[in-house]
This record gives C-alpha cells, sequence and structure tokens, in this order.
C-alpha cells in the first residue's frame, strides 16, 4: 500500500545546511522514544505502543458484534475523547452504518435534541448504545451527559446495562460505577493520555460501529510509526516537520495553518488543533521555568477559505508555517458538461473538479512561493482509512517532537486541569 508523500523542499524556509545542522538537537529524543517502544504502556510515551497492540481492535469488533440489533450509537466524550473518532468518520464515513450523535458540552437544548432522536429509536423497538469515553471518568461534562442519558436508556429497556459502553481507565470514579453496574467496560492504560488515544478503544469500537474499517487504519499507522521511528530526521517526516515548525518558530512564526484541501477533514483540523494547543501550549518548561510556550494552530479549508481568509494569509503578516494536505486519488469523478453557447465560461467547461482544485492548490502553493511564505505538502493516497490512519499517526509524532524541541511536555494540560478544578469547587 502507498504511503503519503511528505514535501519542504525548496519551500519550508529552512535551507538543508540548517536543518541538517539542527537536526542534532532530536538525537537524545530519538533514543528515548525508541527505548519507550519496548516498554509498552509504562511510560509517557504509551501512545507510540498502541498501533502495535491487537487487543484493540479485536476486543473492539468482538464487542461491536454483539449490538447487530443497534440503529443509533450516542457518544458522549469530549476533547481527546470525542475529537478523533468525529475526525475520521467525518473524512471516511458521512453517511455511517448506524447513526451516530456526539454528547459533548452539557448544552441543555442540543442534548434535548439526542434525547428526542433517542427516544425516537427506542419507541420504534430500535436499540441505542451510550458509549461513554472518559479517561479520568471524571470530566464534568461527560458525567453529567451519561448520567441524564442513562436515565432515558433506563426508562425505556430493563436491560439497559447491556447497551452501555463505559470507555475509561482502571479505578477511575466511572469504573467502579461501571463495574458495580455491570456495564461493558473498556479500560485504558494510565499512561494513554486522550488526545494520543484514537488507535486505542478510544477511536476503534464507536468507528467500527459505525462500519469503518478498523484493521486498515491501524495497519495505516503502523506503517507510519516505523517512518516516524527512524533516527534519521531526513528520512523521518514527523521529526522533519516539528524541526521546520521549530525553527520557524524561533523566527516568530509562531502560528501553524493546516490547510485542508477536502470539505471533509474538518474534524481532522479540529483533533489537530487540539492535539497542537494543549501539548505544546505551556507556561512552564520541563526545568518548571516560565516560558509561556506555543504554536496557534488553525486550519483553513482548500478552496472554500481561499475566499474567506486568503487575502490575511497573503497580504497580512508573515507569522504563519501552513502545511498543505490533499489527497492524491479522487474516488468520484464529475466533469463540468460543454456547452458551445457559453463561450465565456470555456475555461472550466471539459474538465473534471478534481482538475480543477488541483490547479487551485498548485496555483495556490506558487502564490505562497512568490510571496516567500513558508510551507510543507502532505500529499495522502486516497481518502481512506489507511491513508488517515498514516497522517493522524504522523502528525502524533510530530507534536510529541516538537514538544521536545521546546522544551515542554507535551503530555501534560496543567492548565486546563486549574479550571476542571475550578469547576469542581463550584459544582460541590
Ligand atoms: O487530551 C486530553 O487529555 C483532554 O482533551 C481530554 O481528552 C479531555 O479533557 C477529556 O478528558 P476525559 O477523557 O478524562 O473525560
Amino acid at each position: 500500500m502507498e504511503t503519503l508523500k511528505f514535501n519542504y523542499k525548496g519551500t519550508c524556509g529552512i535551507d538543508s545546511n540548517e536543518l541538517f545542522k539542527e537536526s542534532v538537537r532530536l538525537n537524545r529524543i530519538f533514543t528515548v522514544i525508541n527505548e519507550a517502544t519496548k516498554t509498552a504502556y509504562a511510560t509517557d510515551f504509551a501512545s507510540v505502543n498502541v498501533p502495535m497492540d491487537r487487543n484493540y481492535i479485536e476486543n473492539s469488533e468482538k464487542l461491536a458484534n454483539k449490538f447487530k440489533d443497534v440503529s443509533l450509537l450516542v457518544l458522549v466524550g469530549i476533547g481527546g475523547s470525542n475529537l478523533g473518532t468525529m475526525a475520521l468518520q467525518e473524512a471516511l464515513k458521512l453517511m455511517p452504518k448506524i447513526k451516530i450523535l456526539y454528547a459533548d458540552t452539557v448544552d441543555t437544548d442540543y442534548l434535548a435534541n439526542i434525547i428526542a432522536l433517542m427516544e425516537n429509536e427506542l419507541k420504534a423497538k430500535k436499540n441505542v448504545v451510550i458509549n461513554c469515553v472518559t479517561k479520568s471518568g471524571a470530566t464534568t461534562e461527560s458525567v453529567a451527559n451519561f448520567l441524564v442519558l442513562l436515565n432515558i436508556l433506563k426508562k425505556y429497556r430493563k436491560n439497559y446495562r447491556d447497551y452501555v459502553v463505559v470507555t475509561t481507565d482502571k479505578h477511575s470514579k466511572l469504573y467502579f460505577v461501571a463495574k458495580k453496574e455491570e456495564f461493558h467496560i473498556l479500560e485504558l492504560p494510565a499512561k494513554l493520555g486522550g488526545r494520543y488515544s484514537v488507535f486505542s478503544y478510544v477511536g476503534l469500537f464507536p468507528l467500527v460501529m459505525l462500519g469503518i474499517n478498523i484493521r486498515k487504519l491501524v495497519e495505516g499507522a503502523k506503517s507510519m510509526r516505523k517512518y516516524c521511528l527512524i533516527k534519521d530526521v531526513m528520512k523521518n517526516p514527523a521529526a522533519l516537520s516539528a524541526l521546520i515548525m521549530f525553527l520557524q518558530y524561533r523566527r516568530g512564526k509562531n502560528i501553524i495553518n493546516t490547510f485542508l484541501f477536502s470539505n471533509e477533514l474538518v474534524g481532522v483540523g479540529k483533533w489537530y488543533n487540539q492535539l497542537m494547543a494543549e501539548s505544546l501550549g505551556k507556561e512552564r518548561d520541563f526545568l518548571s521555568r516560565l516560558v509561556n510556550a506555543g504554536f496557534t494552530p488553525i486550519y483553513s479549508i482548500g478552496s472554500t477559505d481561499l475566499h474567506s481568509m486568503a487575502q490575511l494569509y497573503f497580504g497580512g503578516p508573515n507569522d504563519k508555517v501552513t502545511t498543505f494536505v490533499s489527497f492524491k486519488k479522487i474516488k468520484n469523478k464529475l466533469i463540468v458538461p460543454k456547452n458551445n453557447e457559453y463561450t465565456h465560461l470555456a475555461k472550466v467547461q471539459g474538465k473534471s473538479l478534481g482538475f480543477i482544485m488541483n490547479a487551485i492548490l498548485e496555483g495556490t502553493k506558487r502564490a505562497y512561493a512568490n510571496k516567500h511564505l513558508p510551507y510543507m505538502s502532505v500529499e495522502l493516497p486516497e481518502r481512506s482509512e489507511y491513508s488517515l490512519g498514516q497522517f493522524l499517526q504522523l502528525k502524533m509524532f510530530e507534536i510529541i517532537y516538537l514538544g521536545y524541541l521546546m522544551n515542554v511536555n507535551p503530555f501534560d494540560q496543567p492548565n486546563v486541569e486549574e479550571y476542571k478544578e475550578e469547576v469542581r469547587r463550584l459544582l460541590k
């Protein structure tokens, strides 16, 4: 199967000599991360070993097989607990095998709609699964939404327990409830962080329920993992992308624009925004020195945002590093019909939309180059589980490498915990 292509030469704004000279900065993290591949889930690098563990695939499939009579999956979870699933569902299956609804924030009207849709299914004698994904088992929004929705299920089904799946850490508060209630439990390793968990039960169970081929997804991730562990920066796309971003950061470019040339990659943009913002936005470095480090991640959709944001990108401050993401092969072919009477519109006639989109992408890259705006490109072979598995894996490694280049811990989120703690105090 084909591997995604990463391009940076001549466009990333850093010359090869500098890249080569600075690449030594990654030597230590290469050693640490390769050592961590031998220690399963014992270290903060637990996520790099997830794609190698067949249990996530096999147990997710086994459990999903019990739910053949289900027509709706309600996924309760927020942040790292649902963004990966949303991203992959949108990118791969806008019309999934069964319906899915996401309960993330505690928006009353939104949740009331979910309840109404759930009740419709239950009244029509169809079945609904609630999958509550919360690693800590204590996130206010997730716990509140879960308890509200569980009550609905209880109202309609005596055997409600059979239709509840809890994905959480062993010994979390919710774990104990789930044990007592005899819900299905999918247990997460303690050291696996939410935003790095899409290839574990967090993503795989809901995705297989939707009919997504999780074996191919993880195959893709595994194939990319191999490249991302190479100790030579020039051969390791995740390390190279991280080093380029880091060197540009030192030159004042602290906005990362992921320019996705596909409407269906909006979710991937949101997933990456969280991964980058929460992993690298840090008040203090590894030595507890005040650094207030971080990139501001944004994502753009091609070609839509060329008509809304591009004026800023081309004419505004040169403070961004862009990564263009596109597909090489497009499944559908749509041709703009020919009409000899519309001679003024001849330019596009007889051409496929894919060809036109490609011209827009290449034209945009040329305009970036003309203005000396730095960019990299990732070309995915096609919109498939395998390609998307590769891409998400590449980005997770990239962020880990960037964390170490910036001397900040990419695995914690101390300031998010502060707000969570304040909310808990208020609720008491
Ligand atoms: O990536 C992270 O760690 C966070 O975004 C969490 O996923 C998010 O806060 C939800 O936490 P939990 O899964 O504990 O409910």
